[in-house]
C-alpha cells in the first residue's frame, strides 16, 4: 500500500543545525538507549516494513550513523525493501567517522545529506560552532565509499550556484555521489517558517524547471534523482493542496518517537511530512495493529488539517503568516 515507509532512529544527534529540531530530543533519545526502549522500537519498525513492504525505505534521526545497532538494521531492511536512504549529518569527529567507514553498508544503501551553504564562517553560526574542517573531512572519506551517497540541496537558497560550486570545490564528488533538489520545511514549530515565506518566490519562481536549474548550477556528474520539490511543485504552483500527491494516495508512512503518559514509551504515525506543527503524529502504534496501519488514511481523518499544511508558507511572500491561508483552495 505505500511506496516508502520513514522511520527515526533515536540514537542522540551531535549536531545542533539552527534549522533543525530533533537534537532537543537528545535526552530522551539517549534514555531510549540506556532503557533498551531504542531496541524495541526497531524491532517494531522491522515488523511495520515486513508488514507492508514498501519500495522505499528512509532512515530519519537522531543521528543512525551513531547508532551500535545501525550495521545489523540494515541488514535486516535490505532483505524486506529495494532502497534504504538513511539521513546523516556528518557533524560527528573524525574517531566515530573511522567506525562509520567499517560499518557494512547493502548495496541498496544511499547516504543522503542536506548540505547547507558551504562557507566556513556562515556554517559555524548555523551548527553552533562545529568544526567545519571535520565535517568537510568526514564527507570526503564518504566520497571514497563504495556506498552510493545523494546530497540534497536545499531549492528555497538564492545562492544555490555558488553552493554546489563550493560543494565540488570542497568535496570533489566522484561517480558515487548524485545531486537532487529539495524543498525547505518547516521541521520544528515555526523554527523556519519565515524563511520558507521569505524565499517563498525563489522557490515558485525555480520549480518549473528544475533540470535546467541544476545544469545552470554546473553540475553535471549523473541524472537528477527526484526530491520532495519535484514532487510538491504542483501543488506549491497552483496553491490548492488537492494536488498535494500525499493527500491522492497512500504514499509514505512515518513512524517516530512521540513520548507516552505514566512514562510509556509510544511511536506514533501518520501518512505526510508536512502536517501543521501542533497536530504532530495523528495515530498510535500500540492501539493499532500493524497490519492495520493503512485504515486511518482512509478512516482517520488525516487530510483535515491540510488547509494549515506547512507548505502554505510557499502561497506567500509575506512573513505574516497568518495571511498564508488566504486563497488557498481546498475540498476534503
Ligand atoms: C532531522 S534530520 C535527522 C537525520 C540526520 N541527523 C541528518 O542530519 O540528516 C533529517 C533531515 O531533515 C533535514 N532537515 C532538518 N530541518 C530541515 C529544514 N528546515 N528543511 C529541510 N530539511 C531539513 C536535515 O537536514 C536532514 O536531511
Amino acid at each position: 500500500m505505500f511506496k516508502s515507509i520513514r522511520i527515526q532512529f533515536v540514537h542522540p544527534c551531535r549536531a545542533q543545525c539552527a534549522w533543525c529540531s530533533t537534537h532537543r530530543k537528545n535526552p530522551i533519545f539517549q534514555d531510549l538507549q540506556d532503557t533498551g526502549s531504542a531496541l524495541d522500537f526497531y524491532d517494531t519498525y522491522l515488523r511495520v516494513i515486513d508488514a507492508h513492504r514498501p519500495k522505499e525505505l528512509f532512515i530519519s534521526g537522531g543521528e543512525p550513523l551513531l547508532d551500535p545497532q545501525i550495521g545489523r538494521f540494515l541488514t535486516r531492511a535490505a532483505e524486506l525493501v529495494d532502497t534504504i536512504h538513511l539521513f546523516t549529518s556528518y557533524q560527528f569527529s573524525r574517531t566515530a567517522m573511522s567506525g562509520i567507514i567499517k560499518i557494512p553498508m547493502p548495496d541498496c544503501v544511499i547516504l543522503n545529506h542536506t548540505p547547507i551553504y558551504f562557507e566556513p564562517d556562515r556554517w559555524k553560526k548555523l551548527t553552533n560552532g562545529f568544526p567545519f574542517e571535520v565535517y568537510i573531512n568526514n564527507i570526503r572519506d564518504a566520497v571514497q565509499l563504495s556506498v552510493r551517497k545523494r546530497f540534497k540541496f536545499i531549492v528555497n537558497h538564492s545562492r544555490l550556484h555558488e553552493e554546489i560550486q563550493r560543494f565540488s570545490d570542497y568535496v570533489k564528488p566522484n561517480e558515487t555521489c548524485e545531486v537532487s533538489l529539495k524543498l525547505m520545511n518547516d521541521q520544528g514549530d515555526g523554527l523556519v517558517r519565515e524563511n520558507m515565506a521569505r524565499s517563498a518566490h525563489v522557490v515558485r519562481s525555480r520549480l518549473s524547471d528544475l533540470d535546467g536549474l541544476l545544469t545552470e548550477t554546473g553540475w553535471t556528474q549523473t541524472s537528477r534523482p527526484k526530491g520532495s520539490a519535484d514532487l510538491m511543485k504542483a501543488m506549491i504552483e497552483s496553491g490548492d493542496v488537492n494536488a498535494c500527491p500525499y493527500r491522492q494516495e497512500p504514499l509514505e508512512l512515518r513512524l517516530s518517537y512521540a513520548g507516552g503518559s505514566g512514562g510509556r514509551q509510544v511511536l506514533k504515525y501518520r501518512y505526510c511530512p508536512y502536517f501543521p506543527p501542533e497536530s504532530g503524529h495523528r495515530f498510535h502504534l500500540g492501539r493499532d495493529p500493524i497490519n492495520k496501519m493503512g485504515k486511518n488514511y482512509h478512516r482517520g481523518h488525516f487530510k483535515d488539517h491540510c488547509d494549515r499544511c506547512r507548505l502554505t508558507n510557499y502561497q506567500t511572500d509575506q512573513t505574516d503568516i497568518n495571511q498564508t491561508n488566504k486563497g488557498l483552495k481546498i475540498i476534503q
